[in-house]
């Protein structure tokens, strides 16, 4: 579909504007005669660790300067936890920024990227931004990425692959012969890009992750990660690229802005990545409440799928948008998936323990009514 005025590029005419989703501020602004329960953006429901708070606070007298293009110690602080050389690192305004500058470096009209589906939407927006084509491979029963299909999607007009685990929104994580036989089949010419945004939820529970596989790939690679999750700063807007080598950190620092991170943001992950249990601890908590948040739904009926993130998803067998908008009513706010071929799979982030009992019965008894209502609809 083209659609928009001339001035826009032909690929951005395709692109949907997007519509916004209730954030923590529009919530508040909205007045609403509850506490709104937010569970539809996978954010973690802790506070930020203390030493956080206060590092942003310091930083903020520093304001009238601009933070450095590369943070050095932040860099630094980064390539001792991930063992991953300081020059191949890449920090971003959020890992979506650096999915998005691999789009921007990589593709072009003509090139084509290779992605799961359903899966984090910044891959196919950030692509067909660019003009390329995008293949969508759908992801397995369990909700893990289909290697053998994106592997053979893969043509002479792929750029890049981009694989996700544990997978969003589904939550399963690809197995380490998975992600090798990635490392093997995509050629090596191809970029691969591993999204691991939720990688310490995994590793906490025996995920070994993707970089011990990835750093026996001859190829390009790119792993993605983000402070927004286990380190409880998603507001501040911190992720970043480990690279395989300096020519991929290169090519994402040719396309980013020069002053992509805010002082504060570069403050408050510092102090977030020095807080190391802090961040464990919330990692620990959301993955009992997970387990908790997946029996409650499985009580009500709804076999979920497996997670190793910090969200819960089920399919629902029926439309999910009334159950999505009967306890968004309620003040519970939760993610109907929406892609085309799952618009009946619902995923809900794990919340404080209070959160998740209401969304629970918010569940139920929305759930209780949709039924009720199709039962009762003529035809
Ligand atoms: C799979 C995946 N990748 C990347 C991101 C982007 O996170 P951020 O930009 O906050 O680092 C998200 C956010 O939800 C995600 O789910």
């Amino acid at each position: 579909m083209i659609d928009g005025p001339r001035f826009l590029s032909v690929p951005v005419r395709a692109l949907p504007v997007f519509a916004g989703v209730p954030t923590a501020d529009s919530l508040a602004r909205d007045q609403m005669g509850h506490d709104p329960v937010l569970l539809h953006l996978n954010e973690c429901p802790f506070p930020p660790s203390p030493r956080v708070v206060d590092a942003i606070c310091r930083a903020a007298a520093g304001v009238n300067r601009y933070g450095e293009p590369r943070p050095a110690a932040l860099g630094a602080a980064l390539a001792s936890k991930t063992g991953i050389a300081a020059g191949n690192i890449v920090i971003g305004n959020g890992s979506d920024e650096i999915l998005g500058l691999v789009c921007q470096m990589a593709l072009g009209p003509g090139d084509s990227a290779v992605m799961p589906t359903p899966s984090f939407p910044r891959y196919r927006i950030g692509a067909r931004m660019m003009g390329a084509e995008t293949r969508l491979v759908r992801i397995l029963e369990d909700g893990r990425n289909d290697v053998a299909g994106l592997l053979k999607a893969i043509d002479h007009t792929t750029k890049v692959v981009f694989a996700c685990t544990p997978n969003n929104p589904s939550g399963a994580p690809l197995a380490p012969d998975e992600i090798r036989a990635l490392v093997e089949g995509v050629p090596d010419d191809v970029l691969l890009v591993v999204d691991e945004a939720y990688y310490e939820f995994d590793a906490a529970e025996g995920g070994t992750g993707a970089l011990d596989e990835l750093a026996r790939r001859r190829g390009p690679w790119l792993s993605t990660r983000t402070l927004s999750k286990s380190y409880a700063i998603a507001g501040m807007r911190v992720g970043y690229g480990l690279a395989g080598s300096q020519a991929v950190a290169d090519g994402l620092v040719r396309v980013k802005l020069n002053f992509n991170l805010s002082r504060l943001a570069v403050a408050g992950a510092q102090a977030a990545l020095a807080d190391e249990r802090y961040s464990q601890e919330c990692v620990a908590r959301v993955i009992a409440e997970r387990r908790r948040l997946a029996a409650g739904i499985e009580g009500l009926g709804f076999g979920t799928l497996p997670s190793r993130a910090n969200f819960v998803s089920f399919d629902y067998r029926a439309n999910a948008v009334p159950v999505m908008a009967a306890m968004a009513a309620e003040g519970v706010f939760i993610r109907e998936w929406r892609d085309p071929g799952f618009e009946t799979f619902i995923r809900i982030t794990v919340g404080l323990p209070e959160e998740n009992d209401r969304a629970l019965r918010a569940l139920g008894r929305a759930t209780a009514l949709d039924m009720g209502n199709r039962e009762t609809m003529p035809g």
